[in-house]
């Protein structure tokens, strides 16, 4: 099948992929907190962004190799932490892990997804970052922390825009559980969508593994209340100079919105700041991320990682022309899968790289960070 003709954008990639999973997992991925206004903010305040075209530049040949944390990828872009990735599509931890380290670009393992960091060893190259959502007990944390490390992860991402529990309104009329049970009203939608079904049963019902692996839970709780809201904490700065000291590798703090936690940061220690909404998942009343950046850029010499609402190539050369020195996606990644499968990240970087490619050249760019100058 010619893919590209068939899904030249994310929206259709979004389009299709709606079609393919069943309801109440879609919610799941496609929700934002309350009325989504944070959401709808990301979208509309990334399009506003302008840049005037170049001309009489002569041939461009665009070179995309970007490099942040000490390491050269081959793209400025990656993939983002997803809690139960493999529940929106089978085995997603495993083919994004897999098609992020063939590409050389970063891929981000969560706390709460449906694989553990060994399951995802053999499949990871030095790509691999581990997402931390912060665990109550000592030993708790020491533990992940050791396997992560075990696993070849090099980097550690703390997230720190979760307080509480988002309620994410859609989620909850969506109905879903955890662990998933396809019984009733979920059971006939997920009958309705055959290869996730078939997948699904083939793989099992996910769950949060790692979580699971240190809980005696056997409840199904709702999706606010599941395991990893159980075992993690709300972290303050203690527990983030706690957490330097401990881990050796590059640390990345996510969910970054105000320019003075930025500047606190340096101090810290940390190798890198996130600037995320969370795609408007947590909060429904504050910025998008596109507005904050550039006033956290002012403040930092932090390297900077940016997310939400990320759709194209040209959105990721509007973040970078901002400030950021790398972008990640989180939902893309998701819908591609959704839409085709093992092939869709794959087809999600293609898109991507082309739709890079053909804006710089309307910019006159040759290298990918000229877009700073
Ligand atoms: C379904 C879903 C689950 C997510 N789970 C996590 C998570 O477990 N940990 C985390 O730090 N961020 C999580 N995020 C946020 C993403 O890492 C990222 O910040 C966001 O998706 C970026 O916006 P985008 O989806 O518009 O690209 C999740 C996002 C989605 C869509």
């Amino acid at each position: 099948m010619d893919y590209h003709s068939k899904f030249p954008a994310v929206s259709d990639l979004k389009k299709r992929a709606q079609k393919r999973i069943p309801h109440f997992v879609w919610e799941y991925l496609d929700s934002g907190t309350g009325l989504e206004h944070t959401r709808k903010r990301n979208r509309i305040k990334l399009d506003e962004i302008m840049f005037y075209p170049s001309i009489l530049h002569g041939d461009i040949n665009p070179n995309l190799k970007t490099t942040i944390l000490n390491y050269e990828y081959n793209l400025p872009f990656g993939v983002a932490p997803v809690g139960m990735s493999g529940l929106i599509w089978p085995n997603a931890e495993k083919i994004l892990a897999g098609t992020a380290a063939r590409h050389n670009i970063p891929y981000t393992l969560s706390t709460v997804a449906s694989q553990t960091p060994e399951d995802l060893a053999t499949h990871i190259d030095k790509n691999a970052w581990f997402q931390l959502y912060p665990p109550r007990k000592t030993e708790i944390l020491d533990d992940i922390l050791k396997r992560v490390k075990d696993s070849g992860f090099t980097t550690l991402v703390l997230t720190v825009d979760v307080p509480d529990a988002s309620r994410r309104e859609k989620q909850i009329r969506g109905g879903l559980t955890h662990p998933p049970r396809l019984t009733g009203r979920l059971g006939l939608q997920a009958i309705s969508k055959p290869v996730w079904l078939a997948n699904t049963l083939k793989n099992g019902i996910p769950k949060m593994k790692l979580m699971q692996s240190y809980s005696n839970e056997r409840k199904s709780l709702s999706s606010t209340a599941h395991i990893g809201y159980l075992l993690r904490t709300s972290p303050d700065i203690n527990y983030l100079r706690n957490l330097r000291k401990k881990w050796k590798g590059n640390l990345v703090v996510k969910g970054i919105m105000r320019a003075e936690d930025a500047r606190s940061l340096e101090q810290e220690g940390v190798n890198a700041i996130w600037v995320s909404n969370h795609a408007g998942r947590q909060f429904d009343g504050t910025f998008s991320s596109i507005e904050v950046l550039p006033k956290i850029k002012e403040v930092t010499k932090l390297p900077i990682i940016f997310d939400s609402g990320i759709e194209g190539g040209l959105d990721i050369l509007r973040a970078l022309s901002l400030g950021a020195d790398f972008v990640m996606m989180g939902g893309a990644w998701h819908y591609s899968l959704g839409a085709m499968g093992t092939k869709g990240p794959n087809h999600l970087i293609d898109i991507l790289t082309k739709d890079l490619i053909a804006n710089m050249g309307q910019l006159g760019l040759q290298h990918i960070s000229d877009i700073k100058t």
